[in-house]
């Protein structure tokens, strides 16, 4: 049975829906991500289920025990809830040294025996800040204080984990370091964690599962190999990274782009039927698309498009390419030894050939569309929670 269940969850504020019948099932031992864009209601999710905020309706259980249910105006207060919070600004106190900072969630629960067995020394070095303890937190570095509240969210063992964007303060290094650090100390401890995060790269490192938020409603709720495969809609292919967007019409003799190229669909993840919908949209990520010297270059198969350059940044082993196609431009990656010689003798507006596999393309209805086409799912196997 599911130990952490938000059921119905609405939160307003004035007539402003934040939370909108929020379902989610977290399993014990679960990292959950709960990934979405700015004011989706990520931080007042996690706030409700802290009990730092009063949600209007819906029911939040933990482990059996209802903390909050606005049927019967049950409402565990939050320090009798037994969570660990991390924040995006690190939130320790300034005026208590690290040891008293990892010590509090320890001593407002009244953990003496926690305290003689050293789960204050053991947490901290834990997140290796076991030198650290007697100072400040003005005596530390960004990444030294986020390992700190880490470590402070974690020593009471608390049966569940909020994270709120723990990792967006800290620089480019200190994020992939801070991240994997948290990774290892969830495999170790199996703590049940929902850590919030609209960085499409952490969510997939960490989740166990990820729930995509729009408009304080879950869009999907699956394993990081799904949602990556199948995206349900067309705002979660965008969000997780399938950056290109091609609107297709169908004439009578097929699918066509803006820009008039023909696009067999038959072997792209689309149920293609005459009684289907006379336009769509495909999605497809930069890493799909490949550039060539000319059309004679793309593998057997591909969906051959003309196209122009638009501009290109080098990124070291690859040049991040944008070129323009009918009304629409499509992003690339190109392997720089193949290619860098040529972009940087060209100009923009200079004709390039792009190709994709349709197999790359997932298909959505057009919001308009009466009829829509109807994606199917690639078939994607995953271990772990269903
Ligand atoms: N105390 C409040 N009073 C009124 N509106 C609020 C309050 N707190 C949040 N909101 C609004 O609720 C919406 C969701 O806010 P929330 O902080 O949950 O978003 P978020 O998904 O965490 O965004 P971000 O990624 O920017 O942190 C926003 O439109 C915000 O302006
Ligand atoms: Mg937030």
């Amino acid at each position: 049975m599911s130990r952490f269940t938000v059921a119905g969850l609405t939160k307003t504020y004035g007539s402003n829906v934040v939370v909108d019948q929020l379902d989610l099932e977290v399993e014990e031992g679960e990292f959950l991500v709960l990934l979405g864009p700015s004011g989706c209601g990520k931080t007042t999710t996690l706030r409700c289920l802290a009990g730092l905020e009063t949600p209007q309706g819906g029911s939040i259980t933990f482990k059996d025990h209802v903390v909050f249910d606005g049927r019967t105006r049950t409402n565990v207060p939050p320090h009798k809830r037994n969570i660990g919070m991390v924040f995006q600004s690190y939130a320790l106190w300034p005026h208590m040294t690290v040891r008293n900072n990892i010590r509090y969630p320890l001593k407002v629960r009244g953990r003496k025996q926690a305290l003689a067995d050293g789960a204050v020394e053991a947490a901290a070095e834990m997140v290796d800040c076991g030198a650290l303890l007697d100072r400040y937190p003005s005596q530390l570095s960004g990444g030294q204080q986020q390992r700190v509240a880490v470590a402070r969210g974690l020593v009471a063992q608390p049966d569940l984990v909020l994270f709120d964007e723990p990792l967006s303060n800290l620089d480019a290094r200190l994020r992939d370091q801070v991240r994997t650090q948290i990774h290892q100390l969830h495999q170790r401890l199996g703590f049940t964690a929902v850590f919030v995060t609209h960085d499409q790269a952490e969510a997939f490192a960490l989740g166990d599962r990820l729930a995509i938020m729009k408009s304080g409603r879950i869009e999907q709720y699956d394993a990081p190999e799904r949602v990556f495969e199948n995206p349900v809609s067309e705002y979660v292919a965008a969000f997780i990274g399938m950056a290109n967007r091609l609107e297709l019409r169908r004439d009578h003799d097929g699918w066509r782009t803006s820009a008039g190229d023909a696009i067999d669909l038959t072997h792209a993840l689309v149920r293609d039927s005459a009684d289907r919908g006379s336009a769509a949209v495909a999605r497809l990520r930069p890493e799909d698309v490949m550039l060539h010297a000319s059309a004679e270059e793309a593998p057997l198969g591909n969906v051959v498009l003309r196209a122009e350059l638009v501009t290109y940044e080098y990124g070291g082993r690859y040049f991040d390419v944008t070129v323009a196609t009918g009304t629409e431009q499509l992003l690339l990656r190109a392997d720089a030894t193949a290619h860098g010689p040529a972009l940087r003798n060209s100009r923009p507006g200079a004709p390039v050939v792009v190709s994709f596999s349709p197999a790359s393309l997932r298909i959505f209805p057009t919001s308009g569309d009466s009829v829509p086409v109807v994606p199917v799912v690639a078939p994607v196997s995953v271990g772990g929670h269903p």
